[in-house]
């Protein structure tokens, strides 16, 4: 068989492994990026040992717990408390203010939060802020499994590394080597599981926070997601994305960029 025979035949292979997927797992692949998605599928099937995705795909389709489990390795969940904190200090001393001196309470939605380190960052400062747990603040991911370690509340020093030491000391009791998150905050954040690709979205929003979740879908899910994202939010509402990622066009979506990485909904 020639070299181009058999990229036809493992194209054709990962395609029909996509469709597999998606129809077990509901987790839409072909709406990410196809060459991050063939990488990780790669190093999946090396560690599997299995020789070709056929090969593999006959034992996931057996087994439930491994098919969840390549997809949380697919949609990759790293995050941190305060991820990249100089932007939370921007959050915390420019977009809050503004926008509590528009509503006392406010409605607030991390989406793609992983295991809860960014709606939980958020509690905090509004904790910090308002002395109050009163806000609606909704943690939603595609995956499972991260939720319930989100509802868990349990950390690991690399999760807490960016925390200034006096919230560190007030939010977290240290156990061994794990950090517990106070129940005063857990308590502010409700979690549900929610694809941006497939499922409606929830309405009348301050901020939606938005970080290196949509860095590996196609240009057009990214389009239709940002325009999600414009109808989800009240008008003056702000969207906040993460420090590789930016909103081309943003007018076109009915945003204008305030701050770097923070665009607001343009009233109509
Ligand atoms: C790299 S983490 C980002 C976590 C957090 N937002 C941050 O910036 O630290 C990406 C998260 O997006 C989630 N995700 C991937 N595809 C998704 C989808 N279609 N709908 C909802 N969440 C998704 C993953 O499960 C993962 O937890």
């Amino acid at each position: 068989m020639g070299p181009g025979v058999a990229k036809n035949v493992q194209d054709m292979e990962f395609r029909i492994f996509q469709t597999r997927l998606t129809e077990a797992c509901g987790l839409d692949l072909s709406c990410y990026k196809e060459k991050q998605v063939q990488r990780r599928l790669k190093a999946a099937l090396a560690k599997s040992g299995h020789i070709s995705l056929n090969e593999y795909w006959r034992t996931l389709e057996k087994n439930p717990e491994m098919r969840r489990e390549l997809v949380d390795f697919l949609t990759i969940n790293v995050s941190n408390f305060f991820r990249n904190a100089e932007r939370f200090d921007q959050v915390q001393t420019k977009i809050l203010p503004e926008l509590l001196g528009t509503r006392k309470t406010l409605r607030i939605w991390s989406a793609g939060c992983s295991a809860g380190q960014e709606p939980y960052s958020i509690a905090i400062i509004l904790r910090e802020m308002t002395g109050t747990t009163r806000h609606y603040i909704l943690g939603t991911d595609v995956n499972k499994a991260v939720l319930q370690m989100a509802r868990d509340g349990i950390y690991t020093e690399e999760d807490v590394k960016e925390v200034k030491p006096l919230v560190l000391a007030k939010y977290f009791v240290k156990q061994a080597d794990k950090y517990i998150l106070s129940n005063s905050v857990k308590q502010m954040v409700q979690y549900k599981i929610h694809n941006l690709l497939s499922d409606p979205y929830e309405t009348d929003f301050d901020l939606i926070i938005c970080r290196n979740v949509m860095i590996y879908f196609t240009d057009k899910a990214k389009s239709d997601v940002f325009n999600g994202f414009c109808e989800s939010l009240r008008p003056g509402g702000v969207l906040f994305i993460g420090g590789t990622e930016t909103l081309m066009s943003a007018p076109n979506y009915g945003f204008e960029l305030i701050h770097p990485f923070l665009y607001r909904k343009v009233c109509e």
